[in-house]
C-alpha cells in the first residue's frame, strides 16, 4: 500500500482512520494512550495483526513522557499502560501477545538508563512492524501454491494490508498469486454489520487490479452452488492449539457452507495469532459490541427502537471444517495439535 496502515510518527501515531474507508481516506494521530485505545475499540485501526501493532505503538506513547528515575517506576508505568490497552478487545491474541512482549522487553533491559530504555521499547515496536510485514509475504507465497488458475475465491471480512502492517494474511496469497502472474477471481463477503468486506477488501482488491466480486453475507451459499467459488480463504483473530479458529462473524457460517459444498476453507494467519495456552476453541473469549451498530450502522435507523439485539464480533470455526491453516512458517493440515506444534517457539 501506498500508506501505512498505522506507524510510529515523530512521539505520536499516525494511522489509516478505517472507519470512514472507502469514501474517505484520512490519516489521524494518537498523541495519548486514550486515543489508542479508543481508536482499537472503535475499530479506526483493526485486524488482528493491526491490534497487536497498535498495542506495541499505544505502549510506546504510554511511556514515551515518563519522568521516572528508577526502572521498577518505569516498569510499573509500562504494566499499567498495557494493561489499560488489553482491556480495548477481547478476542485477537495479537494484542495481547505483543503486549506482553513489550513488558519483557523492558524486563530484559532493565539495567538501560530510562531514555535508553524508551528508545529500545519503541525499537522493539518497529521490529514488530518488520516481522509483520515479513511474515505477511511469507504467507503469501506459501498459500499461492493452494491456488489454480482460473479459480474463485471467497473471502469474509477483511484480512488484508489494513488489517496488518501491509500485505495482509488472507489477502496476502492473493496477492502473491496475482503478481505471480496467475489468474484468479475473488468474491467478498460483505461482512455485516460493519461491512469491512464491501468497505475495505473490495477498496484493497481493486486498487491491486484484482478482479473482485462483492455479495451480501446470506448469498456465499448459492455463489457455491452455482460452482462460482473454487475455495475460500479468511484471515483469524485467534488460532486454539487443537486448530479451532475465531474470526470475523460469519466465519463459521461460510466454513459449514464451504463443507457442503466440497468447497476447500483455508485459514491464513501469521504464528502470533496462535494460542497454545487454550486446547480448543471454547476457551477464546468473544467480543460482544454495541447494538447500534446493528440496529443503525452508518447512521440509518433499520430497527424498531429498543428492540433487543445480539451482536458477537467473533465466531469460532472448528477445527474439523478448515482445510489447512497458511502461516509464514508453512501451511498445516489436521491434525493441528502435531501440525500447529511444530511451529511453536
Ligand atoms: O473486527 P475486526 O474488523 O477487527 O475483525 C477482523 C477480522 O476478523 C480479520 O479477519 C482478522 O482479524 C484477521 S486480519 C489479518
Amino acid at each position: 500500500m501506498a500508506f501505512s496502515t498505522i506507524e510510529w510518527a515523530d512521539g505520536r501515531i499516525r494511522m489509516i482512520d478505517q472507519t470512514l474507508l472507502p469514501t474517505e481516506f484520512k490519516q489521524i494521530y494518537c498523541d495519548d494512550i486514550a486515543s489508542v485505545w479508543e481508536a482499537i475499540k472503535s475499530l479506526r485501526v483493526r485486524g488482528a495483526p493491526a491490534i497487536g501493532i497498535a498495542g506495541a505503538l499505544g505502549a510506546v506513547l504510554g511511556i514515551w513522557d515518563s519522568t521516572a528515575t528508577t526502572y521498577d517506576a518505569f516498569a510499573g508505568e509500562l504494566k499499567s499502560a498495557t494493561d489499560y490497552l488489553a482491556t480495548s478487545r477481547p478476542t485477537a491474541v495479537n494484542l495481547f501477545w505483543a503486549l506482553d512482549r513489550m513488558n519483557r522487553t523492558a524486563a530484559e533491559n532493565a539495567r538501560l538508563e530510562i531514555p535508553a530504555l524508551k528508545a529500545r521499547l519503541l525499537a522493539e515496536a518497529q521490529e514488530i512492524i518488520e516481522e509483520d510485514k515479513a511474515m505477511c509475504r511469507a504467507i503469501g507465497q506459501h498459500g499461492m501454491a493452494l491456488l489454480d488458475e482460473n479459480d474463485t475465491i471467497l473471502t469474509h471480512c477483511n484480512a488484508g494490508g489494513l488489517a496488518t502492517s501491509d500485505y495482509g494474511t488472507a489477502l496476502a496469497v492473493m496477492f502473491s498469486a496475482h503478481e505471480a502472474g496467475k489468474n484468479i477471481r475473488v468474491f467478498a463477503d460483505e461482512t455485516r454489520p460493519l461491512l469491512q468486506g464491501a468497505r475495505l477488501t473490495t477498496w484493497e482488491l481493486m486498487q491491486a487490479g484484482i478482479d473482485v466480486t462483492l455479495i451480501c453475507d446470506n448469498m456465499a451459499a448459492q455463489v457455491m452452488k452455482e460452482g462460482k467459488i473454487q475455495c475460500v480463504i479468511v484471515g483469524a483473530d485467534r488460532i486454539a492449539a487443537n486448530g479451532d479458529t475465531a474470526n470475523k462473524i460469519g466465519t463459521y457460517n461460510v466454513a459449514i457452507l464451504a463443507e457442503a459444498h466440497g468447497i476447500p476453507f483455508y485459514v491464513a494467519a501469521p504464528t502470533s495469532t496462535l494460542d497454545f495456552a487454550l486446547k480448543t476453541g471454547d476457551e477464546i473469549p468473544i467480543e460482544q459490541r454495541a447494538a447500534a451498530e446493528v440496529t443503525e450502522g452508518f447512521g440509518k435507523v433499520t430497527a424498531p427502537e429498543g428492540v433487543k439485539v445480539y451482536s458477537p464480533a467473533f465466531d469460532v470455526t472448528p477445527a474439523a471444517l478448515v482445510s489447512a491453516i497458511i502461516t509464514e512458517k508453512g501451511v498445516a493440515r489436521p491434525p493441528y495439535t502435531e501440525s500447529l506444534g511444530a511451529f511453536r517457539g
